[in-house]
């Protein structure tokens, strides 16, 4: 199974991305995640990404497209894989079609967890990640057991740094400018699925498992 996920910063891909994953057994991918491990071990990566991350850029394509596809070669990928943040621009898209064209393959479902922007900035604020393994919580909707530490490994809880409210502001234009256009690349490919992703989170990720499993 290849899923790709879409939506607005904050929309919660993110969220379903790590239940579909666990449901099916196949991996998340989230090129966000791997970004912020680049930039926890202070890897050339990182330190590039973590330029474009603060202002609420796009991470240019070149540093993400490889990284990618690199990742489709581990043995854990042969089942499938959610994909998480990638693609997000039209050539990175289209840079995934030929790697997967190339060994006949191709993407599944494009979900897109549709949010409108004025829910995305109260849920970014009330946003909280563990530094360690990357959970996300809400301290309203989705609080841990604990205030500030994670129910699954017990890391320190954070605001992210590209979560402020003006970063977010920023995050929203380039969405809108830059990964939007993706919806109707998808719909070209009669691939693409939406779903009301203001509902309770398990609402949607059972209508994501509807499509799915249709
Ligand atoms: P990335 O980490 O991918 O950030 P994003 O796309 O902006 O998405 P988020 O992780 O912010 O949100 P999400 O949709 O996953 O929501 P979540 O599930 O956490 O990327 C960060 C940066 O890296 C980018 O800005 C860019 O610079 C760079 N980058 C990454 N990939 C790139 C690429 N391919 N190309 C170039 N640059 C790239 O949910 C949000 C909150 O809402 C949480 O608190 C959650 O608990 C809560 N929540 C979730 N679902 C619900 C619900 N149904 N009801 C109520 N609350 C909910």
């Amino acid at each position: 199974m290849k899923i790709i996920m879409l939506g607005a910063p904050g929309a919660g891909k993110g969220t379903q991305a790590k239940k579909l994953a666990a449901k099916y057994d196949i991996p998340h991918i989230s090129t966000g995640d791997i970004f912020r491990a680049n930039i926890k071990k202070g890897t050339e990566l990182g330190t590039k990404a973590k330029v474009y991350m603060d202002q609420g850029l796009l991470v240019p394509d070149e540093l993400v497209v490889d990284l990618v596809v690199d990742r489709f070669k581990e043995p854990d990928c042969q089942q499938g894989y959610v994909l998480d943040g990638f693609p997000r621009t039209i050539p990175q898209a289209k840079a995934l079609d030929e790697a997967l064209a190339k060994s006949g393959d191709a993407v599944e479902y494009a979900i897109d967890v549709d949010v409108p922007d004025a829910n995305i900035i109260s849920r970014m604020a009330g946003r909280r990640a563990c530094i360690n393994c990357g959970g996300t919580y809400h301290v309203e909707t989705i609080p841990p057991k604990q205030e500030g530490i994670c129910d699954v490994c017990g890391g320190e809880l954070v605001l992210r740094e590209d979560d402020k409210p003006e970063t977010v502001e920023k995050r929203l234009k380039v969405y809108h400018e830059q990964t939007q256009p993706l919806i109707e690349y998808y719909q070209g490919k009669n691939i693409l699925k939406s779903v009301d992703g203001t509902k309770d989170l398990e609402l949607v990720f059972k209508d994501i498992i509807d499509i799915v499993e249709a």
